[in-house]
């Protein structure tokens, strides 16, 4: 019998105003993204900014339906929104930024489990780190240094191997 542990660490910036330059400038556009989130339904907006080794941003933000499953989280929308159109383009972070019409979000949303394994998957392709960075409407902001730090024992292509 073996026992293991996994630990990771994460940094945590006390607001905007901590951040360096780009990653501040990464999630005002997060933020700009989030306002144009399509949340009718649960009046929760996430916006996420993707910056690619080009220095370009892509945007994402999240859309729902009125067949609520058939909506789609912000990270996603913009993590594919990367992949169909700067295919060979390595992603170097993508800020995550969330707000609500009903709660007052004051400390980070992380992303949830699919777009962890849908984020993993581009991460994986480029061989390189993806750095994540967090914030609510307000508040600290978190940063983590690899998706792989938010999912542990993942599933991946080396499992179809
Ligand atoms: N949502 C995201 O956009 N990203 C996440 O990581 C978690 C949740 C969206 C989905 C849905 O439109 C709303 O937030 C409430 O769950």
């Amino acid at each position: 019998m073996q026992r293991k542990k996994i630990v990771f660490d994460y940094v945590i910036y006390m607001g905007l105003e901590e951040l360096p330059q780009t990653d501040r400038h990464l999630m005002e556009e997060a933020i700009t993204a989030r306002e144009q989130a399509y949340a009718p339904y649960s009046g929760f907006k996430v916006g996420a900014a993707i910056l690619l080794e080009n220095d370009q941003i892509v945007l994402g933000n999240n859309q729902e339906n009125a067949s609520y499953p058939s909506g789609l989280c912000a990270e996603r929308v913009a993590v594919y929104q990367a992949g169909a159109r700067f295919p060979g383009l390595t992603i170097r972070a993508i800020a995550i930024s969330s707000a609500s019409e009903h709660l007052d979000v004051n400390k980070p949303a992380a992303p949830c489990g699919n777009c962890r394994q849908a984020i993993a998957e581009y991460e994986n392709r480029q061989l390189e780190g993806i750095r994540i960075l967090m914030m609510g409407a307000t508040g600290p902001v978190y940063q983590c240094h690899s998706i792989a730090d938010l999912l542990p024992l993942a599933f991946g292509r080396s499992n179809l191997e």
